[in-house]
């Protein structure tokens, strides 16, 4: 036999030396979720290990994790009160944005602050857009999807993460975000968002499942690849700077198709129905923890995500989960 492929599985060295794929701790941005308050660090029952913060608490957080390493955020407000038009996701004093200023007045460019924008933890029916006869209305929802990103590009963010799957959300944000001369502070699209049961534990955090019906006339539909890679490159087109694809682990041939497809980085959103179901198993012993989670980041960067968003993110650092 002249073809043994096991001699490249000899020993961990050539193992290491053969590997295609590495992760590294600057591709990992770690979701946070604020909270109005003082002082306030409080579990997040859907989500163990995961916390609401208020903007001067969740400081000890950050500066915790960019001692590990970990400098990139995702933030989300909830707890703020709610309304049909969310009016409260864009007051200059809105919990986003206090965290914003808090976190940026003192940690300033050590850190790097990605906003998600979406009415559904503002508004009363918990949709992610403006109602219009018992349906979210496209082309309301814009022009508060902009007045939130100026909202949060004002108080300091970086970047701005629109997850409300509008059409024309990226092109419209663009535009306002230019007229005020935010033009380096870049959009990180939700592009290819299904309607997922994934998303569960994170609608109890965030206190935005809908009130009535669903959201599967604005997000995508699981059986589409090809309408996947339309809403990538409708976003591009637009503007986009990052494309995202959410959720992750099932979702593993539409992250490969994109990263073939685009020239833009691509991020994969590991959300919050697959770290609670990696995290009920491990504590019901029927797995290891940090081989799950490893083989599913790993399975992430394979696909042809240069990017993770995990709510793992602060565990694979501070436990050293990637060993090279
Ligand atoms: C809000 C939003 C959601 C998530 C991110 N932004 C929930 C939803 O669309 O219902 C999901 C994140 C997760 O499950 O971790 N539009
Ligand atoms: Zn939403």
């Amino acid at each position: 036999m002249i073809l043994r492929p096991r001699r490249l599985r000899k020993n961990p060295i050539i193992r290491e030396l053969v590997a295609e794929t590495r992760l590294s701790r600057n591709m990992f941005v770690y979701p946070l979720f604020l909270v109005p308050g003082k002082n306030q660090k409080n579990p997040i029952g859907s989500l163990e290990g995961q916390f609401h913060f208020s903007p001067d608490k969740v400081l000890s957080e950050i500066e915790e994790c960019l001692k590990l390493g970990l400098n990139t955020f995702l933030l989300f407000g909830a707890g703020e009160p709610k309304f049909e038009d969310a009016r409260s996701a864009y007051y200059s004093h809105s919990v986003v944005q206090e965290g914003l200023k808090s976190i940026k007045s003192q940690f300033g460019k050590d850190v790097f602050l990605i906003t998600d924008v979406c009415t559904c933890a503002y508004t009363t029916h918990g949709h992610c857009g403006i109602i219009q006869n018992g349906d979210v209305d496209n082309d309301l929802t814009l022009e508060v999807l902009s007045k939130m990103a100026l909202a949060h590009a004002r108080a300091g963010a970086d970047m701005v993460a629109p997850s409300d799957m509008m059409d024309g959300r990226i092109g419209s944000i663009r535009e306002d975000l230019d007229k005020e001369h935010f033009e380096d502070i870049g959009i990180m699209a939700y592009s290819i968002k299904f309607s997922s049961a994934y998303y569960g534990p994170f609608r109890d955090a965030a206190g935005s499942a809908p009130e009535f019906g669903d959201r599967k006339t604005y997000q995508m539909d699981f059986r589409n690849g090809r309408e996947a890679l339309k809403e990538a490159d409708l976003d591009e087109q637009q503007g986009a700077d990052i494309l995202m694809v959410k959720p992750a682990m099932a979702y593993l041939d539409i992250i490969k198709d994109l990263s073939q497809s685009t020239l833009l980085p691509v991020a994969a959103y590991n959300v919050s129905g697959e770290y609670a179901m990696v995290k009920a198993a491990a504590a019901a012993g029927l797995v290891d923890e940090e081989k799950l989670v490893m083989e599913n980041m790993y399975a992430l960067a394979r696909a042809g995500a240069s990017i993770i968003i995990s709510y793992h993110s602060k565990d694979i650092l501070s436990n050293q989960w990637i060993k090279s």
